[in-house]
This record gives C-alpha cells, structure tokens and sequence, in this order.
C-alpha cells in the first residue's frame, strides 16, 4: 500500500475549512462588483480556483474516507457560493442606496399600483351589446350631432310638438346646419333608427347605444347627458308578442331568470301601439324604457312600404339598467369622476 500518496482526511477538511473562511473573508472585504468578481474567480473559478484545487486532491483520499469528504467538499462549495451570493446582495443594495438617495429605506412596503378599469357605463354597453349580440342584434352608430329631420321629422314627431321645444333639446346655433337642417345635439338614440333604414333593406336586427343629450337639471335620476340602448327589429309578421319576447330575455339575461316583464299601453309619436316597458326585480315593477311598433308614417319617411313589413322599437336608460344592477342610487356619481366611486366596479 503506498500510503504516501494518500492524504489523510483530516489535513483536507482542514484545508476546505480554511478555504471556506478565507473566501467569506475575501468576499466580506471586496469593495468594488469588480473586486468581488475577481475573489469569486480566486475561490470559484472553475479552471484554476482554489476549490477546483482542492477538489483534485479527492482522488488521494482512501476510498474509505471518500464519501465523507465529498460530502464536505460539496457543502463547503454551497457555503462559498452563498457567501458569494450575499456578497452581491449587499452590494447591489448599497449602490442602489448611493445613487438613489441616502435616507431610502427598501424594508418600507411600497404602495400598490393601482390598474385602471372600464367606466361602469362602459361595462354596461359591453355587456348590453354581448346580450344582444346573442339575440341577432347587431350594433349600429349614429352620430351625437344631429339634424332636427332625424331627431324629430322622421320619426313622426309633428311640427308643433313638444320635444322639439327650445328649452327641451341643445339646438346649436342656427347657422349649424346638418343637410339642411337645424342642428342639435340628440335627444333620443331613435334617430338611428331612421339613418339605418334610409341605407339599409329589412330583415334589420340592430341596437344602438350612445349618448343622448336634454338640458335637465342634474338630480338623483337625471343628468343633460346619459345614454340609450335603441332596438330595431324589421321584418315580415313582427308584432308585439315578438316585441315583448325579446325584452324578455333581455331582461332575463341581465337581471336573471326570476325577471317578469310587462308592457303597459302608452303613447310615442314613432310607434303605433306604443307601451311602456317595466320589469319586477327585487319585488317591484320598475319602468325600463318605450317601446312599440314601428308607424307607417317611420316607414314611409324611409322609403319601406307599411304594407310589407312590419317592426317594432323600443328605447331603454342604459344609466337606471346600470344603477339597479349595481345599487347605484345617484346618477351624478357616475360623472364626478371620482375614483373611490369608480374604483368599485
Ligand atoms: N326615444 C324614446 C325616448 O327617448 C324612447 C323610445 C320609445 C324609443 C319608444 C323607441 C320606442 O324606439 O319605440 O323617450
């Protein structure tokens, strides 16, 4: 047995124990991320560190002894490597500290980002649009400026009418003319109603939702600006059952299976019959927008012959659908823009 090349066990333990120490030393003392790297080359370098070094002389230990100081190479190679990585740690945080600021201090928790959210409105439209969209409905954009021709001549509403009064509506000033005609701002989202026929041949199946504008004082349930989901639908053989089917499962599909709808007879210059449209929730009857059958006269102004088709209509408050479903019990919220409100939808 040649013992004189076998090193004893105890001389290499020594020596990894010095090792680990002066590497945590040497790692301890680097000032610089250069210095650092230079003594993790010294100590880990995997061609000619020390450890690498003394990893060699493994193959002079007896074979007896070799797992043991295996097991002691591998646990001071983690040490060092630990030591090392702290080493990092501890500098990155003090350049950090240097270029930053002195007085920072990391362990303070930092705050929360907040991420922004669609408008409730804007939900709302969403989701009215999706439910729709599943019922053959498709959606349809008018524009905000109008002319009074749209607005009101169209749409059977006479001349000497109150909705088109002055003090009910935002005409814009009288050298604003659209085609010909005064110009104001909407007031009811039925206009498309008519710029989608004058371009378009039944079957129709649309909905527009958008803003309408009527110069109310802003109160708990009203505002100069809120919005409108208008419904179309032209076809042959469409009457009110067809009308109340579909609010129906609208309703239902909004507000939930236990939704009854009912329509209530009522009066629009556009539709004849005309009804008034409620749902019960939450145990009573609540008004969800005008509707009705399509008049002869809305035909005729758009070129359809009233002997073909038929079609009914109806008008709903996109601000109440969306106030009922959420608990929202001032309209004026939603324009305030303040975020702790905006933030809980
Ligand atoms: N445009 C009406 C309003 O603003 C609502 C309405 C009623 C729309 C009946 C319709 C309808 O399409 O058929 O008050």
């Amino acid at each position: 047995m040649s013992s004189g090349n076998l090193l004893s066990i105890d001389v290499f333990l020594g020596d990894l124990n010095r090792l680990l120490t002066n590497a945590e030393k040497a790692f301890g003392a680097a000032a610089t991320l250069d210095a650092l790297e230079e003594a993790r080359v010294e100590f880990l370098g995997a061609k000619s560190g020390q450890l690498k070094a003394i990893q060699k002389q493994l193959g002079q230990i007896s074979a007896q002894e070799k797992p043991v100081a295996g097991q002691n190479l591998n646990r001071v190679k983690d040490a060092i490597q630990a030591a090392f990585e702290a080493a990092k740690e501890r500098m990155s945080v003090e350049s950090i500290r240097g270029e930053v600021d002195p007085a920072f201090d990391r362990t303070v928790p930092g705050n929360p980002l907040r991420i922004g959210r669609l408008h409730p409105i804007t939900q709302t439209i969403e989701e009215l649009t999706d439910i729709m969209g599943r019922l053959g409905f498709t959606p349809a954009r008018g524009t905000e400026v109008e002319d009074e021709h749209h607005n009101f001549g169209a749409l059977n509403i006479p001349d000497d009418h109150p909705a088109r009064d002055p003090l009910e509506n935002f005409y814009l000033s009288l050298a604003s003319k659209r085609e010909g005609h005064t110009a104001l701002l909407r007031s009811q989202t039925s206009t498309v109603q008519i710029r989608i026929m004058e371009t378009t041949q039944p079957p129709i199946r649309v909905i527009s939702l958008g803003r309408v504008y009527r110069p109310d004082t802003a109160d708990p349930t009203h505002y100069p600006m809120f919005h409108q989901m208008e419904g179309l639908m032209v076809d042959r053989n469409v009457n009110l059952a067809t009308l109340k089917t579909v609010l129906q499962l609208f309703a239902t599909n909004y507000l939930g299976k236990s939704v009854s709808v009912r329509i209530r007879p009522s009066f629009f210059p556009f539709t004849e019959p005309s009804v008034e449209a409620d749902y019960f929730w939450n145990g009573r009857w609540t008004e969800f927008g005008g509707a009705g059958i399509v008049d002869p006269n809305v035909f005729r102004a758009v070129g359809y012959d009233p002997e073909v088709y038929t079609g009914f209509a109806f008008g709903l408050g996109v601000e109440r659908l969306c106030m009922i479903r959420h608990g929202i019990t001032d309209i004026r919220d939603m324009y305030t823009n303040d975020v702790r409100f905006l933030r809980q939808f």
